[in-house]
């Protein structure tokens, strides 16, 4: 006899697995159903983020990061240390263990909301009076029946055309989380958020790292002083990076891989390197959900079609995460989540997309919220800038970094907060300040009015705000 559920969540990444828990803590019967697995085959809940993106990326940057302070920064602080060496199988392996407290985090707080998991592929077999007959195959083997279906099966790396990675040669982020041994040269192609932190990774702990980069202009997405200063600061740390090439076709050995290309110039040229990561986006992942057994409909690049409300085309079937359109995000995959389950209990649960803060966690940080300088001038809008460097803010001195700067722009008549854009030490933390401000709606003058704890980084967001009235008190 099938298992009957209010709702079952296929997918246990961000979207999924704290969409489960909201409609638990709601009052519904709710199962999430996994398929990822460790390398010995238990579960390893939380999808992407957990096992191959956020988590471990994150792990690994903190290591690299510790591991160039050691070497090029803490002789400014009048600490001198001899014989640093690595031992990157335990660097590898620390980033594991952390990874697997996340697993069993998601796994207790599970059990703690009385969500039941299935370890296994869920797919959709058929409707039936009154609900979604939903099939697990894998670790385990179940029929369930689904007032809801809530899809959060996430997304996959795009590989280029004719080469699929190997994880040993042509890495996606997976490989390029664990590689065995510290690369000599290492390539990587798309200079978007995988290929800069990544990139870090491995040009701190040693490699020669060259970034190929299809658009002309560098982090295209951010704001562009952002851009360019962020250019400047990598390419000086040692990142090689073009931007405006033309990728040929890449030929590999077992010991190199060549990558020819045209550079912004239209001159060919030839790159060879230990290994390789692709990172030039990610595409849905819906293989194996039986979409075309129900006819859920996809759209020309394979994501799930749903409207504002996350709801598919098919009755009770609704889809989270970075199946649907969007940015490819775990904290919007999550508010899509608690918004759904919301919604799903007759509540009003809504995600603000203009308020989402995007974080890069190269060194120094970049962080931004609301639209960019383009962005405003493109759409016509009247604006106020004012920028803060990190320089003039003693915190940042006394930490011995003191690369980047806080810019707010604000609308030029009502103040109003329209983007927030850093560069610079924890740049990740600060940002949250503008994210509320811009959900209140609030103004420049009110980040200016609020009491900011001295000496702290925070300090050069109040700056930057004083700034668009012209009226900095530090600079
Ligand atoms: P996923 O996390 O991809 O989870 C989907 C889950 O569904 C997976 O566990 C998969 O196994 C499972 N699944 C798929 N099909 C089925 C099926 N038929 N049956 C059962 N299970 C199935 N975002 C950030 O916000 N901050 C970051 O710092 C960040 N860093 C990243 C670093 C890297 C290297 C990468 C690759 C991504 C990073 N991201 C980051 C993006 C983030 O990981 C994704 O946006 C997020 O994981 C999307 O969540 P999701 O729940 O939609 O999908
Ligand atoms: P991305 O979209 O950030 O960057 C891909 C880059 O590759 C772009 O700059 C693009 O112009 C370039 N590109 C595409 N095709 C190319 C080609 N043929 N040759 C050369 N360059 C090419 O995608 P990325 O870095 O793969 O990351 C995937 C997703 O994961 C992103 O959407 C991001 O949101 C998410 N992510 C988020 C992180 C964070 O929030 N800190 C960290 C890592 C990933």
């Amino acid at each position: 006899m099938a298992k009957q559920f209010d709702v079952v969540v296929i997918g246990a990444g961000p979207g999924g697995y704290i969409a489960a828990i909201r409609a638990a803590q709601l009052g519904m019967s709710v199962a999430c159903i996994d398929a990822w697995s460790t390398a010995d085959g238990k579960p390893a809940p939380g999808g992407t983020c957990t096992n191959v993106g956020c988590i471990p990326s994150k792990a690994l940057l903190q290591s690299s990061e510790h591991y160039e302070q050691v070497n090029h920064h803490f002789s400014e602080h009048g600490i001198e240390v001899k014989g640093v060496s690595l031992k990157l199988d335990k660097l590898v392996g620390r980033k594991n263990a952390v990874v697997k407290q996340n697993n069993e985090g998601i796994l207790y707080l599970f059990k703690k909301n009385k969500v039941t998991f299935f370890h296994g592929k869920g797919s959709f077999a058929a409707y039936v009076d009154g609900g979604w007959n939903i099939k697990v195959s894998g670790a385990s083997e179940e029929n369930l029946v689904a007032k809801h279906v809530i899809v959060a099966t996430g997304s996959s790396p795009r590989a280029l055309p004719g080469l699929p990675f190997d994880e040993k040669k042509i890495l996606s982020n997976d490989g390029a989380l664990s590689l065995p041994s510290v690369p000599k040269t290492l390539g990587v192609i798309g200079a978007g958020v995988i290929g800069l932190e990544l990139g870090s990774v491995w040009r701190r702990l040693g490699a020669e790292v060259t970034v190929l980069e299809a658009m002309p202009d560098f982090l295209a997405v951010a704001d562009q002083q952002v851009a360019k200063e962020a250019l400047k600061v990598l390419t000086k740390q040692g990142l090689k990076i073009s931007t405006g090439v033309k990728i040929g076709e890449v030929k590999t050995t077992a010991k190199s891989v060549t990558v020819p290309y045209t550079d912004a110039s239209g001159a060919e040229q030839s790159l060879t390197v230990d290994s390789l990561i692709v990172s030039i986006g990610r595409v849905p992942h819906t293989e194996g959900l039986g979409v075309e057994t129900v006819g859920l409909k996809l759209d020309e690049r394979g994501f799930i079609v749903v409207d504002d409300d996350c709801k598919t085309n098919l009755p009770n079937v609704w889809a989270v995460g970075d199946v649907v359109r969007g940015p490819m995000l775990a904290h919007k995959a999550e508010e899509e989540g608690v918004a759904l389950a919301e919604r799903i209990a007759g509540q009003h649960g809504h995600v603000n997309f203009a308020t989402i803060p995007s974080v890069i966690y190269t060194s120094p940080e970049i962080a931004w919220v609301g639209r960019n300088e383009q962005q405003l001038k493109t759409a016509g809008v009247d604006y106020k800038a004012g920028s803060f460097p990190f320089l003039a803010n003693g915190r940042a001195r006394a930490l011995g970094d003191t690369t980047g700067f806080v810019k707010i722009l604000a609308d030029a008549k009502t103040d109003e907060v329209l983007g927030v854009h850093i560069i610079g030490p924890m740049a990740s933390e600060l940002i949250s300040e503008a994210v509320t401000i811009m959900e209140f709606r609030g103004a420049a003058e009110d980040i200016a009015r609020i009491c900011h704890a001295h000496p702290t980084l925070s300090e050069a967001v109040k700056e930057a705000a004083l700034a668009v009235d012209k009226r900095t008190l530090n600079f």
